[in-house]
């Protein structure tokens, strides 16, 4: 068992990782300064002996020294995520995914922790050729502000290697889909079935561009398979996190939402402002770690669907703020 730091533990995927990690019997500190008043996710969570929160900025040394205490293990989930959220908010966008995460990444280098895990995305692949494959070696092309941050702060803990004592892993991570106490409706999977079921006419631009895709409980499993690995497979290695079975193109998941809800009203446009188009090789982190997806595509949309059969998300379209990432709350210390 282990005392896992989750910063920006409170946002889409760390609070899944935080049920995960709790009902493995690991303790779970969150650091978070809810961005997006997003204070209602971690409601499942306080008064749960096993978990602390903190209320911080990654980027204060002051917040980190309070929530590192003992810990044994650091996921830094934490940042203004998605091209649209970094467009919107340029220098807040610096600010945390530059500056902050390279403070917070800083931080531990002299700190007694076995392993860091920096969440990066496939986005940093950008734009491939048609019948090419993204595996880890491939040239990262980040066409956002939010990529290249990203691509930035891979190279910063890559530089650690050597140089302290703990094993840095990144783990570039596919598009996220999957119920969680932080829903976001706004990732593609999500979006598309809440529009489609809510009976919204949905216009999908350049339907054949490719992308990877992953349920949430996935990604938490493999942090924690992470943490389990032995250092000697995983020490300042770059992992697409994954599986192959879940490269889609947009088309193929109106088709696949299609099948389960008829009817549905869909037009396709060719002109879309998002150039990204990538498929994704998963290989490495299944031959290394033995690590394939539980959930598909198709097992996502099943379960939102189930979710909206409940009455579950009827605010959404109405309440759109409180479910993406769309305005944030963030003053610069
Ligand atoms: N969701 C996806 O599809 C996806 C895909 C690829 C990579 N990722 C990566 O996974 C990670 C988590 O994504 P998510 O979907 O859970 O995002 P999210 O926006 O739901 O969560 C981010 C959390 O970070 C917190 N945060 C933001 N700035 C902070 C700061 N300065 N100090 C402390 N906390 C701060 C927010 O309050 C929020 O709770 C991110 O690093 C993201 O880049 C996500």
């Amino acid at each position: 068992m282990s005392k896992v730091l989750i910063v920006g533990g409170a946002g889409y995927v760390g609070t899944v990782l935080t049920s995960h990690l709790l009902k493995g019997g690991n303790d779970v500190v969150v650091l978070d300064n809810f961005v997006y008043s997003n204070q209602f996710s971690i409601s499942p969570y306080l008064g749960d002996p096993n978990y602390t929160f903190i209320n911080g900025d990654l980027g204060k040394e002051s917040d980190l020294e309070k929530a590192a205490k003992g810990v044994d293990h650091v996921v830094v989930l934490a940042g203004l995520v998605g091209d649209p959220i970094t467009k919107s908010y340029p220098e807040a966008s610096e600010a945390i995914n530059e500056k902050g995460v390279k403070a917070c990444i800083d931080y531990f280098d002299d700190k007694d922790i076995k392993k860091l895990i920096f969440v990066s995305t496939c986005s940093n692949y950008g734009l491939i050729k048609e019948g090419e494959l993204a595996d880890e070696e491939f040239e990262l092309n980040p066409l956002s502000l939010y990529a290249k941050a990203k691509v930035g702060a891979e190279k910063h803990v890559l530089s650690k290697k050597g140089k302290v004592s703990y094993a840095g892993v990144i783990l570039r991570f596919a598009t996220a889909f999957g119920l969680s106490p932080r829903m976001r409706f706004d990732l593609t999977v999500s979006e598309f079935t809440r529009d489609l079921f809510f009976g919204e006419e949905l216009v999908v631009f350049d339907e054949h561009t490719w992308r990877p895709y992953c349920h949430v409980r996935d990604f938490s499993r493999l942090i924690d398979m992470v943490f389990e690995a032995d250092d000697s497979k995983v020490a300042f290695e770059v992992f697409n996190a994954g599986g192959d079975v879940n490269n889609f193109t947009k088309k193929m998941i109106v088709d696949a939402i299609a099948d389960r809800i008829p009817n549905s009203k869909i037009s396709y446009n060719q002109k879309g402002s998002d150039p990204r188009n990538y498929r994704v090789s998963f290989k490495k982190v299944k031959d290394t770690l033995g690590f394939e997806p539980n959930f598909t595509v198709e097992t996502g949309i099943a379960e939102l669907i189930d979710a909206f059969d409940l009455g579950l998300y009827s605010d959404s379209l109405s309440h759109k703020q409180r479910y993406g990432n769309y305005e944030i709350n963030y003053k610069n210390q």
